[in-house]
């Protein structure tokens, strides 16, 4: 059996006094795709923001418990948080592009490691994009803005972005929810094929979405995980009730 990749031990993550994750543990696994689910408030961007440590410099955020990237805690005190989400790259709901040319978009991370090398930077800019499937769109548009795409290539842009600095681990949350059915579909599309080399964790409300594209899923409600299991276990034999009925539409 593989080796997790990301294990989340125990976490317990508090806004002041309101607990918003409540010890949850899970295991992610290599060049999978992992779906969290559960209603709005449940818990899930916290998750995710938890993996990239985004709430370190909300004083609010209190957190307890562990989250081993290859077998180290990236909450001890050696972590580098720039070199941690190098490692692990996040997309948000919301495509992000700065304001500035798809090109200088994509290598904006090599930038800021120190990376000039023309040569380096274009290679990095066309296999990106063409690992996030837009390459044929822009490549005659790489020095115009990214401001100037429709939202589906703005936010394979912004895949591109994550991409480019050879991420291990990808965390999405939400990447095609404010996207048109047929832009989401290409989103889907582009992430089903990063598996090959990438480990992702997809926070998604689409339950088709959900099924199609993930091996894992997980259901959160009210901070509690409630279910983690293979997706076909999840969606066709759901062990507990709540579960259940959020898949089948009951509440959510
Ligand atoms: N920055 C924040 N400050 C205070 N409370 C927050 C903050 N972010 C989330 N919460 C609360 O934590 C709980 C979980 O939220 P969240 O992780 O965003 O859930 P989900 O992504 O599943 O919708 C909710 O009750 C939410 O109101
Ligand atoms: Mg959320």
């Amino acid at each position: 059996m593989t080796a997790p990749i990301l294990q989340v031990k125990d976490l317990s993550v508090y806004y002041n006094k309101k607990k918003a994750l409540n010890n949850v543990s899970v295991d992610f696994y290599p060049n999978e795709i992992t779906a969290l689910i559960g209603p709005s408030g449940s818990g899930k961007s916290t998750l995710l923001r938890s993996i990239n440590r985004m709430g370190d410099l909300n004083p609010e955020v209190t957190l307890t418990g562990a989250i081993d990237y290859n077998g180290r805690n990236i909450y001890s005190p050696r972590t580098d948080t720039v070199d941690l989400r190098k490692e692990i790259g996040m997309v948000f709901q919301q495509p992000n592009p700065f304001p500035m040319t798809i090109y200088e978009n994509v290598v904006y991370g090599l930038r800021i490691n120190g990376i000039k090398d023309k040569q380096v930077l274009d290679e990095a800019v066309e296999k990106s994009l063409i690992s996030a499937s837009i390459w044929d769109e822009v490549k005659d548009r790489l020095h115009d803005s990214a401001l100037g795409l429709s939202g589906g290539q703005q936010q394979r842009v912004c895949v591109a972005r994550v991409l480019a600095t050879s991420p291990k681990i990808i965390l999405l949350d939400e990447p095609t929810s404010a996207l048109d059915p047929i832009s989401a579909g290409k989103i889907e599309d582009t992430l089903y094929g990063l598996k090959e080399k990438y480990t992702m964790v997809l926070v998604t409300r689409s339950m088709q979405q959900a099924s199609r594209i993930s091996d894992r899923t997980g259901f959160f409600l009210d901070g509690d995980l409630i279910e983690y299991d293979q997706t076909k276990q999840v969606f066709l034999n759901p062990r507990h009730k709540e579960t259940e009925d959020y898949i089948t539409g009951k509440f959510g």
